[in-house]
């Protein structure tokens, strides 16, 4: 059954909050995990619907998982030559981040798997990850038009690519690094532009001699992993809700902990504070080799901004929340160079524009971006298309709306996010269910 939430303007947002932990990080500890030789400690998992899904096919691939607590998984490696064989297919649920990154791994076993998703899922490109795996020697069968379900037929001798990306994706990079972990010979991949590098630091952690630096990567197949403990950092994706929430309220003053700064990452900051926003960072650290801050978000006068296309891979999770602030500024705000955004969870240029326009806004679409006329906003109902970030970004919009904004299709809030509203409601967002 598909939920709804009302949401509507409450009070001022305040508080302390601890954001749960990285989507990215949490799949790709517990894949490392898994194939390394030895026991690994993971704390801060995420406890989503995403990340339970990969932790739940490499059950079925054999591995041990055990959950003393929540947010603790306690991962009992199998070595990179470990993995069973599952009985029947793997289901990534929600995640592109499980699916693309599975298939580089299984492609490389000696067995066959397939990968199947949910709806959203199962309408995204795989041909991106699927090319370049070709190339390396592997055999993937996908639907018509790319998609999944992935169709994997291990047993096939993996050779090293050197390749360049054609999209600005951490997802592909890291499938054919995870196949080039098994290939012969070495693997290097380029990018046009540097994207997240959770898989690099995490292999180096894991005791792989890896060389990276922003926009390349080098592996030598044949390597074996050494089991390490992994400390996860608050999710700066799932933070954002709350930095645009407490810069669009009047009079709110949050407390985010020690959420991660990976600067890939943290595009949407620097966006924020050129639209004016008043974010500080306190308590830096360095938690799991990745830097940590509090960020102190107060209310602040917003203003329209032409986005710097060169941000936009290190805050492509982001937009919904930013389209969130543009509806709140002063003059219209820009976007060009995002055409990604069309193949996420939803196409979420279409789905923020058309949400902002049921709150009677003007929205100007483009191929790769578009133009938002900011204004009051009104009531309506959105329909969040089973798209968590764009749910989640209609919440806050309701918190300045005149009237109450009924968010529709909320439940994969959970796949990044469980807990999303009680944290909200607890700072103050006036937001139930319908
Ligand atoms: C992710 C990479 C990004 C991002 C996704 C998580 C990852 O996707 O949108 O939420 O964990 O590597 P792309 O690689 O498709 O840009």
């Amino acid at each position: 059954m598909k939920q709804d939430w009302i949401a509507s303007a409450g009070q001022p947002l305040h508080g302390t909050l601890d954001i749960p932990g990285d989507k990215s990080v949490s799949h790709r500890a517990v894949m490392f995990a898994a194939l390394a030789d030895g026991t690994s400690t993971i704390d801060g998992f995420l406890e989503g619907e995403d990340t339970r899904a990969t932790a739940v096919i490499f059950s079925r691939l054999g591995v041990r998982i055990e959950t003393p607590s929540p947010s603790r998984r306690v991962v009992h490696g199998v070595g990179v030559d470990g993995l069973k064989a599952a009985e029947g297919a793997l289901d990534c649920g929600n995640a592109g981040t499980g699916m693309r990154l599975l298939a580089g791994l299984l492609a490389a076993q000696p067995f066959d798997s397939v990968l199947i998703g949910d709806e959203s899922l199962s309408r995204r490109p795989m041909r991106r990850i699927t090319g370049p795996l070709a190339r390396m020697g592997a055999r993937i069968d996908t639907e018509e038009g790319g998609l999944p379900p992935l169709r994997i037929h291990g047993g096939q001798p993996l050779r090293g690519i050197d390749y360049t990306l054609e999209v600005a994706s951490a997802q592909v990079k890291s499938a054919v690094l995870l196949a080039g972990l098994y290939a012969q010979g070495e693997t290097i991949v380029h990018e046009p532009h540097p994207t997240r590098d959770y898989t690099e630091r995490m292999l180096a952690a894991f005791g792989a001699d890896i060389e990276f630096s922003p926009g390349h990567a080098r592996l030598r197949g044949g390597q074996r992993l050494r089991a390490t403990d992994v400390v996860v950092p608050a999710d700066f994706s799932s933070s954002a809700f709350f930095l645009v929430a407490a810069s669009i309220v009047p009079g709110s003053e949050l407390r985010l902990r020690a959420v991660g700064l990976n600067p890939r990452r943290t595009g949407l900051l620097t966006a924020l504070r050129l639209m004016g926003a008043d974010i500080r960072e306190e308590n830096r650290a360095e938690q799991g080799g990745e830097p940590v801050a509090d960020l102190v978000v107060r209310h602040a006068p917003l203003r329209g901004i032409e986005v710097p296309e060169a941000l936009v891979p290190d805050m492509i999770d982001e937009f919904p929340a930013l389209f969130v602030a543009a509806a709140c500024a002063e003059g219209p705000t820009v976007v060009r160079g995002a055409a990604e955004l069309r193949v996420k969870e939803s196409d979420r240029l279409a789905t923020m524009a058309a949400g902002l326009r049921t709150l009677g806004l003007q929205v100007n679409e483009t191929p790769d971006g578009g133009t938002i006329h900011p204004g009051a906003l009104g009531s309506g109902r959105i329909d969040s298309h089973g798209d968590h970030r764009i749910a989640m970004s209609f919440a806050v919009a309701g918190q300045r709306s005149r009237g109450e904004v009924q968010v529709g299709d909320i439940a994969n809030v959970a796949t990044s996010f469980p807990g999303f509203d009680t944290l909200a409601t607890g700072a103050g967002f006036a937001l139930r269910p319908a």
